[in-house]
């Protein structure tokens, strides 16, 4: 398992090279567990990884961390601080060791100001940039192992989809939050580890904010409610949203509104093969939408990547003009939203194959009781 992260280690120096950059900085984020198998949450000790363009990387950490990144992280070179010592010392250190301290060195984008000062302060002969711009292509495409890891996941999303829907009128009286922990209690039971992000369950007008989350407010007959939820497996989260209705007549317009999101999830699909650029997809998807007249009202991009983050590259949104490549992992999730009356989105996770994409999540789409 660790020749994976020296793998991608030996893949980003490369890429340092190619680009005339002489080292990353990570901090405890995805990309310090993508390169060193480690995983820690962001903390206030400094907790650094610095990879050379060529040559053996190196941690800065606590020493409380010792035994920790021995067993868990492939590199050798641990250099260990106590609270108390000044830990810019060994930054110091290191940048000399590894021929840094005069380089162009790319932090973390996630890196707290807090370290990102640290750094410019003690290495003053160093220029910096954003480690994306090395990292951002080797972890779009993701390996058979990640994407096998996605597929779990969103086979997850897709089975409490289902059985969420096959309350029916019993949702009806629940509350957003109730049901959103009804939906994160069963993520848990279906195998999921913990929720990707905040569960969404948007109930009319509250389905009409994109990133609503859940509230007190009670599930009505008739309310078309936007159900946006995952969770992570195996490092690797799910991110699947249908707008439903539970019991009762939707609002008139609904219908329509909810077959404009449906064809034009279809359509971006439809355009995703290698080659092609991010922002073609979202042109697909929109054009749709703006053929109903609801263009105005589809106020974000068409998706995002999703791997160790749920959000990432490559965004599907006007301006991207990265070419889209076999192992990329993204959602195409167009949406309607209609402030005050409801809200439709519809979100399915794309692979990137040889010739064209195949969906990863397979529910039912439809807004009518299961
Ligand atoms: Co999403």
């Amino acid at each position: 398992m660790t020749e994976v992260f020296e793998e991608r280690t030996r893949r980003c120096q490369q890429r340092l090279q190619a680009v005339d950059a002489d080292g990353v900085v990570c901090f405890p984020s995805t990309n310090l567990y993508y390169l060193s198998g480690f995983r820690e949450e962001p903390g206030e000790r400094h907790l650094l990884l610095f990879v050379p363009a060529a040559g053996d990387p190196a941690f800065v950490a606590p020493e409380m961390y010792d035994e920790q990144l021995a067993e868990e992280s492939w590199v050798a070179d641990v250099r260990t601080w106590s609270d108390g010592d000044d830990p810019l010392d060994l930054v110091r250190d290191v940048a000399a060791d590894l021929d840094l301290a005069g380089g162009r060195l790319l932090l973390d984008d996630r890196m707290w100001a807090l370290f990102t000062q640290d750094l410019r302060a003690a290495l003053p002969d160093a220029g910096f940039g954003l480690a994306s711009e090395v990292l951002e292509p080797l972890r779009t495409r993701k390996d058979d192992a990640e994407v096998a890891a996605l597929r779990r996941a969103a086979a997850v999303a897709d089975d409490v989809s289902v059985a969420v829907r096959e309350l029916g009128a019993d949702a009806v009286g629940m509350t957003e939050a109730e049901l959103a922990r009804e939906i994160e209690s069963r993520l848990a039971d279906a195998g999921g580890e913990e929720p990707a992000f905040e569960t969404i369950v948007g109930a009319g007008p509250n389905g009409a904010k994109p990133h609503h989350g859940h509230g007190d407010r009670e599930i009505e007959p008739g309310d078309p409610v936007v159900l946006d939820f995952g969770a992570f497996v195996d490092g690797y989260p799910g991110d699947q949203t249908r707008t439903v209705v539970f019991d009762g007549s939707p609002p008139e317009e609904f219908d329509r509104a909810h077959r404009a999101v449906r064809e034009a999830l279809r359509a971006g699909i439809e355009a995703v093969e290698p080659g092609v650029t991010a922002e073609s997809v979202d042109r697909a998807a929109r054009e749709v939408v703006e053929s109903y007249g609801y263009g105005e009202r589809f106020v974000h991009r068409t998706g995002h990547g999703v791997g160790l983050d749920v959000h990432e590259g490559p965004y599907i949104v006007e301006g991207n003009e990265t070419e889209l490549e076999p192992g990329m992992v993204f959602s195409v999730e167009p949406g309607v939203y209609l402030p005050g009356e409801f809200g439709v989105r519809i979100e399915d996770l794309v692979v990137v194959t040889g010739d064209g994409c195949e969906r990863l999540n397979d529910s039912p789409r439809t807004w009518q009781p299961l």
